[in-house]
């Protein structure tokens, strides 16, 4: 007999194209067994979409992705910038997390790395604001703005608070880059003085592409501005190895969106192939981001058991498992 379950969401649910599917199908199953009632709502957005409607991003499906508590993304084909740089200018996600965490059983570089970058995601260099060629050469304008680096920097301590931790380092370049990086690091250091209990400091972009080698252990919460935040996420992917284990989430005013880094994998899709984690990692931190940290870590736990039994692992991970199959291992884990 089945008892309520204790809090409900409402989800939108954007599964794309590709292993998307495979991999939100797997997650969904696990999510289902929790004790949280999730109502979902189907959007759809890729190429299949802008086959079939004409369009890779429907209005319909980004006012349900507005309408809901979060929402899960699986992974867009050939439109991916179409629609999830889309989503995230809608929907303001000015925050883009990245979890830098090693687990057993991968190719991780290292056992004991476990940081989070906090990205800023609206400004900086990717604005794209560039002059067009002259023959001189070309110019693009870089835009850091207090209101956008205040906001992303309080994000970063409030995610150590909430997440006891104890340190924060701001990257910046701010030696060379004086009036922009300068004003970044000033925010940096007037917003740390409401937090007193949190460690903080600072170190310049290119020596911090140098530590996360030397002494990634070292790494709490970093926070960073747009362009920098990108290039050192994708170092952290490589440092812990495998895009198939790599979650993300964008946070915003008006809705947040979990995803995992990897594609819509065209080499495996349709065959149940696909490493599920990435998918189901990104769903657990949309649990804490809905403050179910209970639920969260259970699902993480059920996750980590099946990496050091190691009896079912995905190809990518070496094992020969399916996408699949690991969902209904974790399944039996919880
Ligand atoms: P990709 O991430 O789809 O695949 C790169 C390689 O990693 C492939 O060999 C793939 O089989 C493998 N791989 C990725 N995820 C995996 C998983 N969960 N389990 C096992 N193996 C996995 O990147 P690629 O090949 O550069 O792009 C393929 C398509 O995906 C393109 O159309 C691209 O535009 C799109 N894409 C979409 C993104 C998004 O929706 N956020 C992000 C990156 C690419
Ligand atoms: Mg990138």
């Amino acid at each position: 007999m089945s008892t309520s379950k204790t809090n409900s969401y409402k989800i939108a649910v954007v599964p794309g194209d590709g292993i998307g599917r495979e991999v939100m199908d797997a997650t969904l199953d696990v999510l289902n067994t929790l004790d949280i009632d999730f109502e979902y709502v189907y959007g759809e957005a890729g190429d299949e979409c802008l086959e079939k409607n004409g369009t890779a991003l429907p209005n319909e499906t980004l006012d349900m992705i507005r309408d809901s508590d979060a929402c899960l993304f699986g992974a867009a084909g050939e439109t991916a910038a179409d629609v999830i740089v889309k989503i995230r200018q809608e929907m303001k996600m000015f925050a883009n997390l990245r979890p830098v965490k090693a687990y057993p059983n991968t190719n991780s570089l290292f056992n004991n790395i476990d940081f989070m970058i906090v990205r800023e995601n609206t400004e900086g260099m990717y604005i794209a604001d560039e002059e067009s060629y002259t023959d001189e050469g070309a110019i693009a304008r870089r835009i850091i703005t207090r209101k956008a680096e205040e906001r992303i920097i309080r994000y970063a301590f409030e995610y150590a608070k909430q997440n006891n931790k104890t340190k924060v380092t701001a990257v910046h370049k701010a030696n060379v880059l004086k009036k922009t990086d300068g004003l970044f690091k000033e925010i940096f250091y007037e917003v740390a003085k409401d937090y007193p209990d949190i460690a903080t400091e600072d170190f310049y972009v290119d020596a911090t592409a140098m530590y996360l080698i030397t002494q990634p252990e070292s790494f709490e919460v970093v926070v960073t501005t747009n362009l920098f935040g990108d290039i050192l996420s994708d170092e952290g992917a490589g440092l812990v190895g495998g895009l198939g284990l790599i979650p993300s989430a964008n946070i915003g005013e008006e809705g947040a969106l979990f995803e995992p880094v990897h594609g819509s994998a065209p080499d495996i899709a349709g065959q149940n192939k696909a490493n599920p984690i990435a998918m189901m990692l990104s769903s657990i931190m949309m649990l804490r981001y809905l403050g179910e940290n209970t639920a969260a870590d259970k699902f993480e736990a059920a996750i980590l058991k099946v990496l050091n039994d190691a009896n079912t692992l995905t190809g990518d991970l070496g094992g020969s498992a399916s996408t699949t199959e690991l969902a209904e291992a974790v399944k039996n884990n919880l």
